[in-house]
């Protein structure tokens, strides 16, 4: 097995962005261990190669500290040990069955809200002849605003500011994504978390000791082992809360309805039984996933395959590559709701099939409320837009290394009586 040689896969490529899959499958056939100069990391791409590596003991999300922390401070996801089960626990309520519950009827008035507008706007044209079907960008009108908006309405923060949330998350979800190290990307992300700063600690020191049920004045009000998180820790989880769960819900929305659309069977399937759409976002967070990486550092020289990791290296383990590996999945390029390979009913926990929200001690916490965003926000789709196809001359266009998905998603529709 190779460590690194000239031929080897580069994820800085034209090629890799054009279309990861194939190089992938290199790296999963040839190199599923090497080192990549251009991130000075070891990638890792086969799924049970990953699926061990995050499960390990011996293997921290050390790297976090300087790939992560910079911008958001310390926070769950590069804790270890007691602190951060201690966190997790602390969070899993207000993701998980009565928190959540409680909370999605405010996710559905999302949604009307942020479609209201745009169904109006294309009635208004249908009855003025100007079109015969209503047409929408799926993703800057709809997908984009639903996942942001949701946490606002968590955090109970001012609408007029999601512009600002907004800039914020791309800002930093630059600089995790910065695996070259590039300094734009840096400077904007440092800003970002600058900026956010001074917003938050004002408004944290506000909610301190009230009686709200949004979510900072709990976590400010939260008692942990006899203590509270201080102002810089509820700051550092809002601020690791609108990223983790911005971007990453958007693209999964984007990437399932553009999978759906080219599967024009499988779309019309969902419409039928709306029951589908869990296992349709399933299918995509293993096919298409928002979320391409995860990086972890072990605490002791690592084998695997014959190769010694040393400690304190970073791994980067291309989950996607992992969730299109045909060791672990039947024709694993083939898009497939009914795929019996990617359990749904496991979809949403730590013992997924897919890697699209990693496993192991760090696994999404936020896989529920994502699950329910674009569970509603679909279901919010299909029930007023009738025969859905993507817009005459349109074609997506996916982007990304670390997060991946379309920045556009033109799609034209029937009105139906419910819009
Ligand atoms: C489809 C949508 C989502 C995807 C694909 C996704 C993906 C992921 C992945 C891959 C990880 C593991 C990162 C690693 O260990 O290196 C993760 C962790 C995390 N996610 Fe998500 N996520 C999504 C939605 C959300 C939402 C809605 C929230 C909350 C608002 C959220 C909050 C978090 C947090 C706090 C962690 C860190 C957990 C820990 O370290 O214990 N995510 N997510």
């Amino acid at each position: 097995m190779s460590v690194a040689t000239s031929e080897a896969p580069d994820i800085f490529s034209a090629e890799f962005a054009a279309d990861p899959h194939p190089v992938y499958q290199r790296m999963r056939d040839e190199f599923p261990v090497y080192f990549h100069e251009g991130s000075k990391s070891w990638l890792v791409s086969r799924h049970e190669d990953i699926s061990r590596i995050l499960r390990d003991k011996v293997i921290t999300n050390e790297n976090y500290s300087w790939q992560i922390a910079p911008v958001h401070g310390h926070t769950i996801i590069n804790m270890e040990g007691k602190e951060h089960s201690l966190h997790r626990r602390l969070l899993t309520p207000f993701f998980h069955r009565g928190g959540l519950e409680s909370f999605k009827p405010s996710i559905g008035g999302v949604a009307e809200e942020l479609l209201a507008g745009p169904l109006a706007r294309e009635q208004a044209a249908i009855d003025a002849g100007a079109r015969t079907r209503g047409r929408i960008d799926l993703e800057r009108e709809f997908f984009r605003l639903l996942p942001i908006s949701v946490i606002a309405r968590m955090l109970d923060l001012p609408k007029e500011r999601l512009a600002d949330f907004e800039r914020w998350y791309t800002g930093i979800m630059e600089f995790i994504g910065n695996l070259a190290d590039l300094p734009g990307p840096k400077e904007r992300g440092l800003r970002a978390k600058d900026e956010m700063t001074e917003y938050f600690l004002p408004l944290i020191a506000e909610r301190r000791g009230g009686d709200g049920t949004d979510l900072i004045t709990l976590m400010c009000n939260a008692d942990v082992n006899g203590e509270s998180l201080t102002d810089e820790e509820v700051r550092a989880f809002i601020s690791l809360m609108i990223t983790a769960g911005g971007e990453t819900t958007d693209r999964a929305l984007g990437n399932m309805f553009m999978r759906l659309l080219q599967h024009p069977d499988q779309l019309q399937a969902v419409y039928d039984d709306r029951s589908l759409i869990a296992d349709a976002f399933a299918e995509t967070l293993r096919h298409t996933p928002p979320v391409h990486i995860a990086a972890r550092t072990p605490t002791e020289d690592y084998e695997l395959h014959g190769v010694t990791i040393p400690a304190g290296d970073t791994i980067t383990c291309m989950v996607s590559a992992g969730s299109r590996d045909p060791r672990k999945f039947a024709d694993p390029d083939r898009f497939d709701i009914f795929r019996e390979d990617n359990d749904t009913s496991k979809a949403y926990t730590a013992a997924a099939d897919h890697l699209g929200f990693a496993n192991g001690r760090h696994f999404c916490v936020g896989a529920m409320l994502a699950r329910a965003e674009v569970e509603i926000g679909a279901n919010h789709v299909l029930d007023t837009m009738a025969d859905l196809r993507f817009a005459e001359g349109y074609e997506p266009h996916e982007k990304g290394l670390f997060t991946r998905g379309v920045d556009e998603l033109q799609v034209t529709y029937r009105p139906t009586s419910a819009s």
